[in-house]
């Protein structure tokens, strides 16, 4: 059975945003916070079909069809799931990554295997050879004992240039080290990723291990960790470093730790909080949190206390509530990691800081914010002021507003009613940024409808006109229409009407004769009547052409009859006349516009 990774569906769901997709067959209007439009799943006149661009779901509140992008393509396509997929990848440009089964579990097997083999060769270089007695002594020099390196499986690669490859290439393809990260090949020869490292695997939660990390401890100027490239197996948005044996403890203590680093997590360990996992860095996914909310509801952040540590902290916050996690956020003291916290305090402080010294986000954002500034300066202060408004504008309530608001009137000595009233002023003034910038989106977002609306006219005249003398097989189909289109200037739509009239002479594209019949016609308009040898004739582009004229000429009429409306000066009758033939304009321009889609849509 053939089947998509899970990875390459969410690529195509992210690349593939609901409201475009759906924009393309069904005419969307805002409404509030999503958009609205006629139902395409079942007869209606007044719209009940929602689309939300922040959730990506479409729901329609008059037949129940809902759903996400795929369904949504599903139903109006009627493909199959595996078919909708395929359908949006191939919009969207996005190669599908379809594999046989069967093949990639044994090959996943045999790559989880080498992995395994790679983590006992480096852990038999530290631990019990010779080669490995530097990266031994650094490590020891940073606490860690012979015991802790065995349980976190902490190995060495050797200095040498490859005795990695040359171990495991003799039961193993050098295509398979090379697709894991664990060899490069330059020429002929083969060279090992990781040399004169510490090293730590890298597991899944099940204690398989997907890659490795490796840092320097000799003071050579290279990068200070590097890690397994993105593989088959080796992900770093989809990991979390200890996961595996941090999650009896996790069940245990109804509760995760998160920190930054190897260091940390393992230090962490010793100390006895060993529900501790890493991010491997400070950039959290959503991938991770969810994979956090899988085994607990509870988390405790606990990155490092230098400005990094609490940006990445604030930002944690926000991603891990949204997957539902209670957050709270042990504050290390400034420029400490949890690793050195430990070293310079003691475990038992260190476990008392996140028994009892826990933020949750309110007591958070205010320490960082107002704790952190110099308020004994004015200049500080406003600054302060500042991003405090700021968060509690966008975040609280106005319980937790007065709470605040009240306690940081006493930190800087003035009034609750003095700091209520700017805060309001605040308010209103952040009201009327909004309303500005809102106000500026919209004209830009129609004034770019109007400009690529008036793109398309002017491309599709010129190819009717073209069309008309160029191509026999044209002339009918865009004789029948004539009545039907308007082009983009009364000046082509003159040349088009000459054009058909002169049809019987059969002269039409003739220099000689077309300057006697327009006088004043320009070289520029004289290329309109050429033809493109490069381009042979083509149905579905005049069918299209000829389609966007009809819907210019009703849209035309329908901006006119709107002008008109809203002018004010016209009388009950004629306002309702107008009102009802804008509605019928409206309904005709949407079966055309349904219409050139599916077609496009079909044809590829
Ligand atoms: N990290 C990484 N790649 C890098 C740098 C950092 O994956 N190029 C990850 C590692 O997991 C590292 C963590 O980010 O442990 C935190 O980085 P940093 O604070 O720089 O290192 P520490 O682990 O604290 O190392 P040390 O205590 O030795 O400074
Ligand atoms: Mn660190």
């Amino acid at each position: 059975m053939s089947r998509i990774s899970q990875r390459k569906i969410d690529e195509v769901k992210q690349a593939a945003d609901i409201v475009d997709v759906i924009g393309e067959f069904v005419s969307l209007q805002s409404s509030g916070k999503s958009m609205k439009g006629l139902c395409p799943f079942h007869n209606e006149k007044t719209p009940s079909f929602h689309v939300s661009k922040e959730r990506q779901l479409f729901n329609c509140f008059g037949c129940g069809e809902k759903g996400d992008v795929f369904k949504f393509v599903s139903l109006y396509k009627r493909l199959n799931y595996v078919e909708s997929i395929k359908f949006l990848a191939d919009k969207y440009n996005i190669e599908l990554d379809f594999f046989e089964q069967n093949q990639k579990t044994t090959n996943l097997d045999r790559y989880f295997r080498i992995n395994e083999l790679a983590k006992q060769f480096f852990n038999l270089q530290l631990l019990n050879l010779e080669s490995g007695n530097l990266a031994l002594n650094y490590l020891k020099s940073r606490n860690l004992d012979e015991h802790t390196l065995n349980y976190f499986e902490v190995g060495y690669a050797p200095k040498s240039s490859n005795s990695l490859w040359e171990n495991l290439s003799k039961d193993y393809h050098d295509f398979e080290l090379i697709n894991l990260g664990l060899v490069n090949k330059k020429d002929n020869d083969f060279f090992d990723v990781f040399r004169n490292r510490v090293i730590f695997p890298i597991h899944n939660e099940h204690g398989k291990v997907l890659g490795f990390s490796g840092r320097t401890f000799d003071n050579d100027d290279s990068a200070k960790y590097i890690n397994s490239t993105q593989t088959d197996l080796f992900n770093k948005s989809e990991i979390l470093y200890n996961l595996d044996k941090a999650i009896p403890f996790i069940t245990r203590n109804k509760r995760l730790v998160l920190m930054e680093g190897f260091f940390d997590v393992i230090s962490a360990h010793i100390a006895g909080v060993k529900e501790c996992v890493c991010s491997m860095g400070t950039a959290l996914t959503v991938n991770q949190a969810q994979m956090i909310k899988s085994h607990t509801d509870n988390v405790v952040i606990c990155y490092d206390g230098d400005d990094a540590g609490v940006k990445a902290a604030y930002k944690a916050l926000f991603l891990l509530n949204k997957v539902g996690l209670n957050v709270r956020i042990a504050l290390l003291p400034e420029k400490m990691d949890p690793d050195e916290y430990i070293k310079k305090n003691s475990p038992e402080s260190f476990r008392n800081l996140l028994k009892d010294n826990l933020y949750d986000q309110y007591d958070f954002v205010y320490q960082v914010i107002v704790k952190r500034h110099d308020l004994s300066k004015a200049s500080e202060i406003e600054s302060a002021r500042i991003s405090l408004f700021e968060y509690l504008h966008r975040n609280a309530s106005s319980t937790i507003r007065e709470i605040y608001l009240k306690k940081f009137g006493k930190d800087i000595d003035v009034s609750y009613n003095d700091l209520l009233a700017d805060y309001h002023y605040f308010q209103l003034e952040s009201a009327k940024l909004d309303n500005v910038r809102r106000r500026k989106e919209l004209i830009k977002n129609s004034e770019n409808s109007i400009r690529n609306h008036n793109k398309a006219v002017e491309a599709a005249s010129k190819i009717v006109i073209n069309y008309f003398v160029c191509y026999e097989e044209a002339r009918d189909i865009i004789k029948d229409k004539v009545e039907q289109i308007k082009l983009s200037n009364p000046r082509q739509m003159q040349f088009l009407y000459a054009l058909i009239a002169k049809l019987k002479d059969n002269l039409l594209n003739d220099d000689f004769q077309l300057k006697r019949d327009f006088v004043d016609i320009t070289e520029d308009e004289l290329k309109l009547f050429k033809k493109d040898y490069k381009k042979p004739f083509n149905e579905q582009e005049i069918t299209e052409s000829i389609s966007i004229l009809i819907e210019h000429k009703l849209s035309s009429e329908s901006d006119f009859r709107q002008k008109m409306v809203s002018e004010g000066s016209l009388n009950s009758k004629e306002l309702e006349e107008h009102m009802r033939k804008i509605e019928e304009l409206q309904n005709q321009i949407r079966i055309i516009r349904r219409n050139r889609n599916g077609k496009k849509a079909n044809n590829g």
